[in-house]
């Protein structure tokens, strides 16, 4: 789907979307398209339950007098609430409509209401922003009725009084786009095909392109180092583990890095605490923490930002084997903390606590941001509409909480607390990797903790419940894999970070 930004013209073939306030109140190019076809809209309006609602359309096909194959009037809500994140979903309503219709072109003409604090150019650019993540497919494995997937929608212009500003609005949001794109083709990709090497390969080669320093290392050189406890997670898989470090400098030069961490297990079957059958398939999203991180990087680097960050992510694969992991195996992690294996399947933890480790001990950055798909307790705590988010420091917290409610990519805060620190006490190592039967996505956190220097600013996302969805719940995200998590940290960036 070619999306462009033109200036406001006679549409002269497909749809005509237009909007609508609540209380039915058409802006201005809703009130010309009425007018054009001779009142036709407004006696629609009559006989619908149209409000105006956000969310609600009216349609008008083939009406007397337009050239336009139909008019489509959207809800844009009450006027004053009008905002990024709802014009992005309306923006993505618009296309599913569209889809639905069997359009293959249409003009989106909205115009800012007046009580909104959202700008001309921004209102067309975040339209589009929403238009083009509904775009989003994954189809290549399919073989049969390929007519079946196809979208008719070619074109999609959207109306915009000042063209230039509204693309120079629209770039940054295409690059972020394109970073959300590679984060969900990483998540949906089957994991016999997207290995830790085949993901390795893919960051470089999309990355390295964009300016981005990417260095991939293997077993020997973790070996090498010291990384006892990812290594411990790979050591039962045919798949040699990598390590990826990925450094964008758009800052200045004395500026220190923000880090960013991902957890990369390409498939996760429990290890010899083998999964049951049915909680082992989705297993192939478990490195939806790294393909976050790898997308934020092509976000950040697509769009140039002005600001130093690195991204390290530790890919494996959980495997059952002769040569696997036990429980009761007792590891030595980068940093030098024992770690007592009792459930193989707490494996995220021991990849991310040596990624942590080397993260700090190289780069000394200013902050770090983990993302993980940790627990199944996060799952059952805040399901899929929020991620948790733990931290040591609170001020960060807001940050990422304020960037969340601006995207929509919302977080929630749970404890960390040196009682639940108790509960991974080891009979004989350092610590032991499972906390017990409660508070399960808390206990993960304080183990990661253990891995983060004296006053470093830290906070670990758990997005098990938002890293990949079922159907399509939300307008945004068509398929499987969300990409969450690079529109908020590229947000947070922008708001804090750069320069
Ligand atoms: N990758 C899983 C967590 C997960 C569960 C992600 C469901 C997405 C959906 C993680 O490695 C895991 O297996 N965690 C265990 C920890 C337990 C053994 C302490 C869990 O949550 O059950
Ligand atoms: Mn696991
Ligand atoms: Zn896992």
């Amino acid at each position: 789907m070619q999306i462009s930004f033109v200036v406001p013209d006679e549409v002269k073939a497909g749809a005509w979307v237009v909007g609508a306030v609540e209380g039915a109140q058409l802006l201005p190019a809703a009130g010309r398209a009425d007018k054009a076809c001779g009142g036709a809209l407004s006696r629609a309006l009559k006989f619908s339950s149209f409000t105006g609602k956000a969310g609600q359309f009216l349609e008008l096909v083939a009406p007397a007098g337009l050239k336009a194959s139909r008019i489509l009037l959207a809800g844009l809500g009450k006027p004053d609430s009008v905002d990024e994140k709802g014009l992005e979903t309306l923006g993505a309503q618009i296309v599913a409509r569209l889809y639905g219709a069997g359009e293959t072109v249409a003009s989106i003409e909205l115009d800012v209401p007046k009580s909104s604090k959202v700008k001309k150019a921004e209102l067309a650019a975040h339209l589009a922003f929403g238009a083009r993540l509904r775009s989003y497919a994954f189809d290549q494995y399919r073989t049969k009725n390929l007519e079946d997937y196809q979208k008719k929608l070619k074109a999609l212009a959207v109306v915009a009084p000042d063209v230039a500003a509204a693309r120079k609005a629209y770039a940054g949001l295409a690059a972020v786009a394109d970073g959300i794109f590679l984060a969900r083709d990483l998540v949906n990709e089957p994991p016999n095909v997207l290995f830790p090497g085949e993901f390795a390969r893919r960051a470089k080669a999309q990355l390295s392109k964009l300016g981005v320093k990417v260095e991939v290392s293997g077993e020997a050189e973790m070996r090498r180092q010291g990384f006892g406890a990812l290594l411990g997670v790979g050591q039962g898989s045919e798949r040699e583990s990598q390590l990826v470090v990925m450094q964008w400098n758009g800052g200045k030069k004395a500026q220190k890095p923000l880090a960013l961490v991902g957890k990369g297990v390409c498939f996760d079957t429990g290890g010899i605490s083998l999964k049951p059958g049915n909680a082992l398939a989705g297993m192939k999203g478990d490195m939806a923490g790294a393909a976050c991180v790898t997308g934020t990087m092509m976000a950040l680097a697509a769009r140039r930002a002005k600001v130093n960050v690195v991204g390290v992510i530790g890919l494996v694969e959980n495997m059952p084997d002769g040569a696997a992991i036990r429980p009761d195996d007792v590891l030595t992690s980068l940093s030098g903390q024992t770690i007592e294996v009792l459930n193989t399947d707490a494996e995220g933890r021991l990849v991310l606590a040596d990624a942590l480790t080397y993260t700090q001990r190289r780069f000394k950055p200013k902050l770090v941001i983990d993302l993980a798909t940790l627990t199944g307790a996060i799952v059952a705590t805040l399901g899929f509409e929020h991620a948790g988010v733990f931290s040591n420091n609170d001020e960060l917290v807001r940050r990422i909480q304020a960037a969340g409610r601006y995207t929509g990519e919302r977080v929630w805060q749970l404890p960390l607390d040196p009682f639940y620190d108790k509960m991974i006490r080891s009979k004989i190592a350092d610590m032991k990797n499972i906390g017990g039967p409660n508070s399960g996505a808390i206990t993960a956190a304080q183990f990661l903790q253990r891995f983060v220097e004296k006053d470093m600013p830290w906070a670990h996302l758990d997005i098990a419940g938002v890293a990949w969805q079922d159907g399509e719940q939300k307008p945004t995200i068509p398929s499987w894999g969300t990409g969450w998590g690079v529109r908020l940290l590229n947000r947070m960036v922008i708001e804090h970070y750069e320069a």
